[in-house]
């Protein structure tokens, strides 16, 4: 059930804490008892300020939570001792510059009937980071995170930086998660479980601001996940490079085009960027996608707001900016906040850009 929870964007001076754990039911719960669990949690999470999703797939638990500090170390030892689950492991616990399931005291997203599949498409690339692609991508799915920052560690040692790393080695590896996914070779509970471990392995790629970066002007930006996508790797590597980049930036997973339009309203932020998938083609989101850009344009009727756009299709390029109306189609987080600052402060000159 959606909630309109307290804002905590990157000006707050409030802490936002976020865990996110995996976990096995000791028997697959019925729809019913989930729907209870959810029901339950719903209620004691709004009382408390705790904001997340809870994904189910038969028998196996994914679940973040954000929320102040306090409060997700008094659900989450409640959760601990819960007797209907165990094997509990714990992907990530950070501090995260806002919430992303800000409309949300808890989201569900059941997948235990399955999903319809789309067809893969591989993209060729060439550079050396790619070859390790395939390891990366193991890790991730055995949920591996020593080895993962591992090999991440020593590609920074060898001097790769931020930006080489999410274009050429995160959002490959999404890639291939997917494509692994749509080969029935994993879960989507396991695909989502390791698109969160590379999430982390993205907190730790941006983990150093660059100097040269924090100067620049405070402009803002929404980022949201596209109205039903339960993916949320794209948002995070940009809430990341957006904070050290010195952007103001909000995050939001909204339920529906009109969630997104409230928050936009009550935001006013100078860009918005809408992300689908960065492991799946989402080609039958596109005609939805462009509604939403519709609609997200219209929000503030006397503000021009940039929109960005994202996801798999957009990097490999099978959808345009252009076909859904947005003004900025990102084919990887990296140097969005560039392309994006451009966009900006030509909208408030009144100048078009030729290539965007
Ligand atoms: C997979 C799973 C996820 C849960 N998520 C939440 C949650 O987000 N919020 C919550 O209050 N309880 C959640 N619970 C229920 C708690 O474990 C616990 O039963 C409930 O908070 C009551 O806590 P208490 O027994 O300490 O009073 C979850 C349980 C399971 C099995």
């Amino acid at each position: 059930m959606p909630v309109q929870a307290e804002r905590s964007g990157a000006g707050s001076d409030k802490w936002v804490a976020s865990i996110t754990y995996r976990s096995e039911a000791v028997r697959p719960p019925s729809v019913s008892e989930l729907q209870q669990l959810v029901a339950a949690s719903r209620a004691r999470n709004r009382s408390v300020g705790i904001t997340g999703m809870l994904l189910h797939d038969g028998g196996r638990f994914l679940q973040t939570l954000e929320g102040p500090p306090e409060a997700v170390d008094q659900i989450w030892s409640s959760i601990q001792q819960d007797r209907r689950h165990g094997a509990i492991e714990v992907l990530s616990q950070h501090i995260i510059p806002a919430r992303l399931f800000s409309e949300w005291d808890l989201r569900l997203y059941d997948r235990s009937g399955g999903q319809a599949k789309a067809a893969p498409s591989r993209p060729g690339n060439a550079i050396a980071l790619t070859d390790h692609v395939p390891a990366m991508a193991r890790f991730a799915l055995a949920g591996d995170d020593s080895r993962l920052n591992a090999l991440i560690a020593d590609l920074v040692a060898d001097g790769w930086v931020g930006d080489a790393l999410v274009q050429h080695l995160l959002e490959p590896t999404a890639r291939l998660l997917g494509d692994t996914w749509l080969a029935d070779d994993c879960t989507e509970l396991d695909l989502t479980i390791a698109l969160s471990m590379l999430q982390l392995a993205g907190h730790t790629v941006h983990s150093q601001p660059s100097p040269d970066s924090i100067r620049k002007s405070r402009y803002s930006v929404l980022l949201a996940t596209a109205p039903g996508e339960p993916h949320i790797l794209g948002s995070t590597l940009l809430g990341d490079m957006f904070i050290n980049a010195g952007w103001d930036v909000d995050m939001v997973s909204p339920e529906s085009d009109e969630a997104l339009t409230r928050q936009l309203r009550s935001q006013r932020p100078d860009a918005v960027d809408i992300a689908l998938s960065d492991a799946l083609p989402r080609q039958h989101a596109l005609a939805l996608l462009r509604e939403t850009v519709e609609k997200a344009r219209h929000a503030l009727p006397n503000e021009v707001i940039v929109v960005s756009v994202g996801g798999r299709l957009f990097a490999e390029a099978a959808a345009t900016a252009l076909s859904v109306g947005a003004d900025h189609a990102r084919r990887t987080a990296a140097g969005t906040t560039i392309r994006l600052a451009r966009l900006v402060e030509q909208r408030a000159s009144g100048t078009r850009d030729p290539d965007a």
